[in-house]
């Protein structure tokens, strides 16, 4: 589909579920018309008002299509892009999707007691590791794909390295942050080659965004 510039439209992606939704409503403030992001059905490519679409795609996708250049914008949690980097250009912190990373375990357990070697799971091995090894500590990871608070509760692992938000799934099961690593939020990113060709398109919703956040 091109527009009336004979382009295809600015193309973000946006990473399936809460993230998607705070961008859509971020979106509808700035004025852009967000309809058939409402009314989607199991569609994936979206239009958002008259130059613009969007892209629904897992959070690592969203990397993966931008870094690319088959999307020019994405935007994704910074847990997503410590654990994966690559190269594209992170524009804003859009402050949404706050939370936290941190090690976590079993209610009263003392992690650093003892010299023996830990095991930590998470979904996040990358960011697991420069953990441990910024405390020069040895730890084995297992990689788990979701629901990580199992682990230690099924006696798989000493810990885990997850992301925090309310503190609700920890406390239901019995577990506790032992450490807080560092916090999170959703990033607006851009591919490198967008920035330069499709600058002043890029500059213009940057500028709205961030008016808007500023509010
Ligand atoms: C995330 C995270 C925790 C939970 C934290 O899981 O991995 O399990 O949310 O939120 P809380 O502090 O508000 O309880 P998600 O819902 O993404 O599911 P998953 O565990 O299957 O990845």
């Amino acid at each position: 589909m091109e527009n009336r510039n004979n382009k295809r439209p600015l193309r973000i992606a946006l990473t399936k579920g809460r993230l998607e939704k705070d961008t859509v409503a971020l979106l509808e403030k700035i004025g852009y018309d967000c309809t058939a992001v409402h009314e989607k059905g199991r569609r994936l490519i979206l239009p958002v008002g008259d130059d613009m679409e969007v892209v629904l795609a897992k959070a690592a996708d969203v990397i993966t299509y931008v870094e690319n250049g088959v999307c020019d914008l994405g935007v994704v949690g910074k847990d997503t892009i410590m654990e994966q980097n690559g190269k594209f250009f992170e524009l804003l912190d859009l402050r949404f999707g706050r939370c936290r990373f941190a090690l976590a375990g079993k209610k009263g357990d003392n992690f650093y007691e003892g010299s023996h070697i830990r095991t930590i799971a998470t979904k996040y091995p990358n960011i697991a590791r420069a953990f441990f090894e910024k405390k020069n500590m040895d730890v084995d990871i297992v990689k788990i794909e979701g629901s990580v608070e199992l682990a230690p509760l099924l006696g798989l692992s000493h810990a885990i390295v997850d992301i925090v938000e309310t503190g609700t799934t920890l406390k239901e099961n019995g577990l506790e942050v032992f450490e807080f690593i560092c916090p999170i939020s959703a990033r607006l990113i851009a591919n490198t080659v967008s920035l330069k060709l499709r600058r002043e398109e890029i500059e213009k919703l940057l500028g709205e965004i961030e008016r808007e956040l500023e509010k």
